[in-house]
């Protein structure tokens, strides 16, 4: 792989995105992670993210210089570039001047091979207090700017290489080309990582995990668990079954069309559909504390998913009676749809399977009895969706807008009862209705309708007072969920649905509008 050191800025997953565009595979460390374990990855070539500190700054994390002399290319970007300046014997100083922003570059020398084949005239995006104020020795100086008196260098007989602006930003007018001349000339490696690769490498890992066992992988009617489960069936085919568990939690006609659009993707895919409405509300009723109801829902997952394996096991003839659980546990594997970001979002790789786990259902229990199989957990979204569409599954679920694994049930501030889900599944339903008609679907990443069950407002229709409830509408843009935005709706598409909802659902009689950015906000309110 290509590894990105993450020196701690929001960068790092933005850089292995744009490697993966090169087609070039790319995998994210933490900067504490030792050089030897570094090497022991085997690594084509290695990119040094920016970071928030000043090199210079107490604590401020340091590029062993160990890493130059492995013989292993290595591009650095603003912190990463200023680390390998000071860690290969050049001078960073603390100019005073700051540069911020989309910058012009003075010079630029279009010979070498970082800016190979591009001039002066662009845009960089740059975010610094210090300067390389001198290249180290046996570096060239290939781009100044007025505040960078060193704003790119190259060393190309060891192939070392630097930046001080961020290539990896759109902002950067031609940042793609200096990543793609580091990765397919500097280091030298084609451009292969494709969405048919990763089918390939992907099926094959998860034959050798499963051997002879079976699986159950439940869908929730996402494009992630479609994907991973269109994976495994090409793996494992119909040793696997897909388990849709309608929790009474999910939107309006949700689970009829989740079995239609699954009936004519997956290619015959078993599917067993599971009505648990009734154990879930159950298990919630009383229940405020939005964590406590995720926990709940993500156990009742389970225990759900243990019962149709265990009765999947009987068919089969592998497990005898209803008693023999040793016999079914040692079997059991479940699919995940756990993508990338979770993984490094949760410490890098190494251990994080329960975390996003945790996310993906909502909270696992501890005496989990199944084995993961999570063959995204290598993958972006965007890429999630090329290897759909490879595998031949329909746009529609190609391009499902996220649904949360507990559904509705956090999408209801206090107790989740079927009176309440009721009420928010028609609000929702005409959001959504209205949003599809205003073509905003892909423009926007989603919008969670939430009812504020415990408020009440008074209102008045006809000639009467009305105490009814405020739901409010959230609708964001995001690449990833990581980060997100509030959506710019058109105010004339807002009103449809404010007037909608007010005189279609009777017991909702204020329509809001959420506008917080993810952060300090999160998407889900719960
Ligand atoms: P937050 O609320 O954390 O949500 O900003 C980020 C994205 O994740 C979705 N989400 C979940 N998805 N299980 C899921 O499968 C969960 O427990 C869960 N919680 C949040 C949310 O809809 C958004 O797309």
């Amino acid at each position: 792989p290509v590894l990105v050191v993450d020196f701690g800025a929001q960068y790092a997953q933005l850089i292995a995105r744009r490697v993966r565009e090169a087609r070039v595979y790319s995998e994210i460390v933490p900067h504490s992670m030792a050089v030897e374990k570094m090497l022991a990855k085997d690594p084509r070539a290695i990119i040094l993210s920016g970071g928030p500190s000043s090199v210079y700054a107490e604590g401020a994390p340091r590029l062993d210089p160990a890493l130059l002399e492995a013989g292993v290319p290595v591009l650095g970007l603003c912190y990463g570039f200023q680390s390998m300046a000071a860690a290969a014997g050049g001078t960073v100083s603390p100019t005073g001047v700051r540069e911020y922003g989309a910058t012009r570059l003075e010079a630029l020398d279009a010979s070498s091979e970082l800016l190979s084949g591009q001039d002066v005239d662009q845009n960089v995006w740059m975010s610094h207090g210090d300067s390389v104020t001198a290249a180290p020795e046996g570096f060239e100086v290939v781009a100044t700017s007025s505040a960078s008196p060193v704003a790119a260098f190259e060393n190309r007989e060891k192939r070392l290489y630097g930046v001080q602006w961020h290539p990896e930003v759109g902002h950067s007018d031609r940042g793609q080309e200096v990543l793609e001349n580091f990765l397919h000339r500097g280091a030298g490696i084609e451009p292969s990582w494709t969405t048919g690769n990763v089918i390939e490498e992907q099926v094959e890992r998860i034959r050798a995990q499963v051997g002879e066992g079976t699986a159950i992988c439940g869908l929730s009617g996402g494009v992630d668990s479609a994907v991973a489960a269109a994976l495994v069936q090409r793996a494992i085919g119909d040793r696997l079954t897909c388990v849709y568990v309608n929790h009474g939690l999910m939107r309006q006609d949700e689970s009829e069309q989740i079995e239609k659009a699954f009936g004519a993707s997956t290619g015959g895919a078993k599917l067993v559909m599971v009505d648990a409405e009734e154990q879930f509300l159950t298990a919630l009723a009383g229940v405020t504390d939005p964590e406590t109801k995720r926990k709940i829902i993500g156990r009742e997952f389970i225990r759900t998913f243990e019962k149709a394996q265990a009765e999947i096991l009987r068919e089969q003839g592998v497990v005898e009676g209803e008693g023999d659980t040793a016999h079914a546990e040692a079997k059991a594997f479940l699919v995940q749809g756990t993508l990338y970001p979770d993984v490094v979002e949760s410490g890098g790789g190494e251990g994080a399977a329960n975390i996003k786990s945790h996310h993906n259902v909502g909270g696992l229990p501890e005496d989990l009895s199944f084995e993961l199989v999570e063959p995204l957990r290598t993958l972006f979204k965007d890429e999630v969706r090329a290897v759909g569409t490879e595998l031949g599954l329909p746009d529609e679920i190609v391009w499902r807008q996220p649904f949360p694994g507990p559904g509705l049930g956090i999408r209801i501030i206090g107790e989740v009862t079927k009176e309440r889900l009721d009420i928010l599944r028609a609000a929702d339903a005409i959001a959504r209705a209205e949003l599809t008609a205003a073509g905003l679907d892909r423009t926007i990443w989603q919008c969670p309708v939430v009812l504020l069950a415990d408020v009440r407002s008074v209102g008045v229709q006809g000639d009467g007072r009305t105490y009814g409830h405020p739901v409010v509408l959230r609708p964001v843009t995001s690449d990833d969920a990581m980060t997100a935005d509030w959506a710019k709706v058109p105010y004339e598409v807002l009103s449809r649905i404010s007037t909608r909802i007010t005189n279609e659902v009777s017991e909702i009689n204020r329509v809001t509008l959420d506008i917080t950015s993810k952060p300090p906000g999160t998407i889900e309110w719960e």
